[in-house]
């Protein structure tokens, strides 16, 4: 059976005990990892203690209550605080999820683990780097591609052609689900993920765009389409409660519905 070994310089070591808060009826503990790219050290897992008294219900309520009150070098990525941005994206208790929608009570441990979201490189501590993941977004070509002249006043539609946007169009792009696949963990570099591939569906199935054809050919390929074996991570995972597995198995109905 082979051997896997990590190298020695990912291995994440014991880190920093911070003080509890002085005089707190009601102390959460948080186990978080840390790595910094400049000091040349293994990563660590750090442990915090937030006074709930003060701090608002959301994990994401209570890094900022860490970064404000205990150690302002804690660095993570948010920006809208309501589930819109999917900014704060990371893996909290062994889930891609987003911080600023999940409530500390739900996470139901005396002790809270985050992560930066899995098999992504990380570029300091729970921030990874989303550089190749935001290319194959772009790589599906995510607008409105026509052929038609342009309407005077707006491109329209029946309300049944819209509603097969829904579940595709509240896509935040907060790559939960992608990091949560193990065929893109084998396969980043050439499998686009779900995310990319629920928004190249989101285009397909527009009743506006003319290029449906273009599209399909773009993903045809044994990488960028089929390493998608319907695990279903990625639909258990997402925070919007969307279904990439599905609309990724409608873009292959629709390959085989053009081949015949
Ligand atoms: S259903 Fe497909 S895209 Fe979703 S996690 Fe599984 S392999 Fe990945
Ligand atoms: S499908 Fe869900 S998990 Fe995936 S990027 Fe969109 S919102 Fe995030
Ligand atoms: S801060 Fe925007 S989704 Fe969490």
């Amino acid at each position: 059976m082979a051997q896997f070994s990590l190298p020695k310089n990912s291995q994440y070591t014991e880190g920093k005990q911070w003080p509890k808060p002085a005089n707190s009826n009601q102390v959460q503990e948080f186990r978080i990892y840390r790595w910094n790219p400049d000091d040349g050290a293994n990563p660590r897992i750090d442990t915090y203690y937030v006074d709930r008294d003060d701090c608002g219900p959301m994990v994401l309520d209570a890094l900022l209550w860490i970064k404000n009150k205990v150690d302002p070098t804690l660095t993570f990525r948010r920006s809208c605080r309501e589930g819109i941005c999917g900014s704060c994206a990371m893996n909290i208790m062994g889930q891609n999820t987003l911080a600023c929608t999940l409530g500390i009570e739900d996470c139901k441990s005396d002790s809270i683990k985050i992560y930066p979201l899995p098999h992504m490189p990380v570029l300091k501590d729970l921030v990874p780097d989303l550089t190749s993941f935001f290319a194959q977004h772009a790589s599906i070509e995510p607008w409105l591609q026509t052929e038609t002249p342009e309407p005077e006043t707006e491109w329209r539609q029946t309300p049944e052609e819209r509603s097969k946007l829904d579940g595709l169009y509240e896509c935040i792009l907060c790559a939960c689900c992608t990091t949560s696949c193990p065929s893109y963990w084998w396969n980043g570099d050439r499998f686009l993920g779900p995310a990319a591939l629920l928004q190249a569906y989101r285009w397909l199935i527009d009743s506006r765009d003319e290029n449906t054809g273009d599209r399909l050919n773009n993903l045809h390929d044994p990488f960028r389409l089929y390493r998608c074996h319907t695990i279903m991570n990625c639909a258990n995972t997402c925070p919007k409660g969307l279904n990439p597995a599905k609309a990724i198995a409608e873009v292959k109905k629709m390959m085989i519905a053009r081949a015949v």
